[in-house]
């Protein structure tokens, strides 16, 4: 008895089946929806005659009296009735006020009292499923979004479906409030769903209409394609860029080549008529409104074919012997031409674009040429420049203040003249005593042949020097040059005066 007291108060629902005399025996618990009507029908009575019989509704009589003359209570009396031979009670047009216990209880001839109870719920069905999200446009790893579903219906519970699978809790997803809220932080692009809320309970389903969310994401992955494919491009031709971006909502381009923004817009940049200045790397700056996000891509090369074109040759066209002389050759030529030079149309070694001619001599008077060739095309251009290489003091100096070359001149001048001035002195001189110093050959005609020889040597230098200026002699006249000058050394050991005056003419 105490056992059963506290079985039915705190456990109300599951102390079905707990009941006195073995021979009554109702359903252990029954569920139904509002509206409907429940039969509850015994699972075993006790042998009749029955004496009197009762159904109560939490301890509160629903009918009694035996079976001849059943009693049913006015509030129960238009849905309610007993079938006398099974004590089924069928109750009608449930509502959730009826979720209770229900027991039966029996008295029989030998006056044994039987008793039973068992528990109805009556459940509201599930409906009016809807999903309130907190917001439906989100930014991709920024925004958190909740949503909640709203339902009426009795002892409800919730599931979340994303597409057609179950919603499950983790690192970013959250079920709370009975898994009726779903938030999801920060989101991601694959969150859009849609996503529908089912609600449940034991006697019904019901489900919400689906809910996208709007996932803004990117700009990303940035490329850019040209077509026809480069990078390289005859000059005149037309091309076309074309930028794609993985961006929702779509993204806004821009274009930059090498880092400098060409303030041109849109998905496609058409390059017509394309010239060298034009070459560059291209590069599209996606931005999305929605994200505020911007990104680049990386850079496409376009080259544009040119020239080469406008061969110049740049450097001075006279020099003075031993001077340094460079002659650089600039041309109009993308990619970077390539170079050739010739001298007297012989081709050289050099395929810089500068020239250098150390310590310059005649032999290097004549007509260079600089041939640009552009390594792509294979196109060809030259041009011509000609240099004089002149005896010192005799080159440029055209109006200038004086330069170290000029000072030099003056000096060398100044010294030619006092060479001069001993030439005549040695000339008066050696008229004398040259024949007397000269110990081999001829004795009468030394002085006469060595006189002779002196002139020539003279006139040979000079000679040279004006052939030089000239026609740039090769370097075996100019050893021819020396060995005379050698030669007359020998012979004018004794005289300082000419040798002074020779080696002047040596280093000129
Ligand atoms: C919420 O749903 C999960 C399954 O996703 C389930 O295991 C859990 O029991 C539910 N919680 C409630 C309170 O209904
Ligand atoms: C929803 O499903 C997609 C795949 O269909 C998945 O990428 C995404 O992470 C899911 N989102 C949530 C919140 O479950
Ligand atoms: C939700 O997205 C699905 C595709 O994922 C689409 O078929 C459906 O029309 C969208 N519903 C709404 C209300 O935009
Ligand atoms: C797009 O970019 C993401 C990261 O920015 C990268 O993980 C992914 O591989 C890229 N996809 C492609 C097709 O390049
Ligand atoms: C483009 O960039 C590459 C490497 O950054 C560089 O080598 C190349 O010269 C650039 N091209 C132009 C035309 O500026
Ligand atoms: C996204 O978050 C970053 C850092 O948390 C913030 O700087 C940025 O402004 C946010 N973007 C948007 C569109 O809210
Ligand atoms: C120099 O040589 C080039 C080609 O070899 C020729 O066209 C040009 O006429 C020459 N110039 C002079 C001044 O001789
Ligand atoms: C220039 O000449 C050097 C050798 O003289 C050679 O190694 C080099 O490849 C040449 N360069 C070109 C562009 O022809
Ligand atoms: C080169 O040509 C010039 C005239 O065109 C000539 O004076 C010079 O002697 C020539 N030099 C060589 C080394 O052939
Ligand atoms: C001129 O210079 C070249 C080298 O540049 C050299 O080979 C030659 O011997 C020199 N000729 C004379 C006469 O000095």
């Amino acid at each position: 008895m105490d056992f059963h007291a506290v079985c039915c108060t705190l456990l109300l629902l599951t102390c079905t089946g707990v009941c006195f005399g073995q021979e009554l025996l109702l359903p252990e618990r029954i569920n139904k929806a509002v509206g409907e009507n429940v039969v509850i029908t015994p699972i075993l009575i006790p042998d009749p005659p029955h004496f009197l019989i009762t159904w109560k509704f939490n301890e509160r009589n629903i009918l009694s009296g035996p079976p001849s003359g059943i009693i049913i209570l006015p509030a129960y009396r238009d849905r309610v009735s007993l079938d006398t031979t099974t004590l089924a009670l069928e109750l009608r047009s449930l509502t959730e006020s009826d979720t209770g216990t229900y027991s039966l209880s029996v008295e029989t001839g030998t006056g044994l009292f039987h008793k039973c109870g068992t528990s109805l719920q009556v459940f509201v069905p599930a409906s009016d499923v809807t999903i309130v999200p907190s917001k439906t446009e989100l930014v991709e790893f920024n925004s958190t979004v909740s949503l909640v579903c709203s339902a009426s219906g009795s002892t409800l519970s919730f599931i979340w479906l994303n597409g057609s699978s179950e919603v499950t809790a983790g690192e970013r997803v959250q079920l709370t409030d009975s898994n009726s809220s779903l938030t999801i932080t920060s989101v991601i692009r694959g969150d859009t769903g849609p996503y529908q809320c089912e609600a449940s309970n034991i006697v019904s389903k019901a489900m919400s209409l689906p809910l996208n969310l709007t996932i803004y994401y990117g700009p990303e992955n940035v490329t850019v394609e040209a077509a026809p494919v480069g990078p390289i491009y005859s000059s005149g031709s037309t091309l076309t860029l074309t930028c794609s971006a993985e961006s929702s909502p779509a993204a806004e381009f821009q274009w930059a080549v090498n880092g400098a923004e060409l303030g041109e817009m849109g998905q496609e940049l058409r390059l017509s008529n394309i010239q060298s200045s034009q070459s560059g790397n291209y590069t599209c700056i996606a931005h999305n409104k929605q994200t505020l996000r911007y990104s680049m891509s990386e850079p496409i090369d376009v080259t544009v074919l040119v020239g080469p074109d406008n061969v110049i040759i740049n450097g001075p066209s006279e020099v003075e012997v031993g001077k340094t002389v460079m002659l650089s050759c600039h041309t109009e030529s993308t990619p970077t031409a390539w170079y050739k030079w010739m001298f007297n149309g012989t081709l050289t070694e050099v395929n810089t674009t500068v020239f250098t001619v150390e310590q310059a001599n005649v032999t290097h008077t004549g007509n260079y040429t600089c041939t640009a060739s552009n390594p792509v095309t294979g196109r060809k251009a030259s041009g011509s420049h000609v240099l004089v290489v002149k005896e010192k003091g005799t080159a440029g100096g055209g109006g200038n203040s004086l330069s170290a070359g000029a000072i030099a001149g003056i000096v060398i001048g100044v010294l030619l003249a006092i060479a001069g001035v001993a030439g005549l002195v040695f000339y008066f001189v050696k008229g004398k005593k040259i024949p007397e110093t000269t110990s081999r050959g001829n004795k009468k005609n030394g002085a006469t042949r060595n006189e002779g020889q002196h002139e020539l040597h003279y006139a040979d230098v000079s000679h040279l020097q004006s052939n030089q200026r000239q026609q740039g002699i090769p370097a075996v006249s100019m050893a021819h040059a020396n060995s005379y000058v050698s030669q007359y050394n020998k012979t004018a050991t004794s005289n300082p005066a000419t040798q002074t005056i020779y080696s002047d003419v040596r280093n000129l």
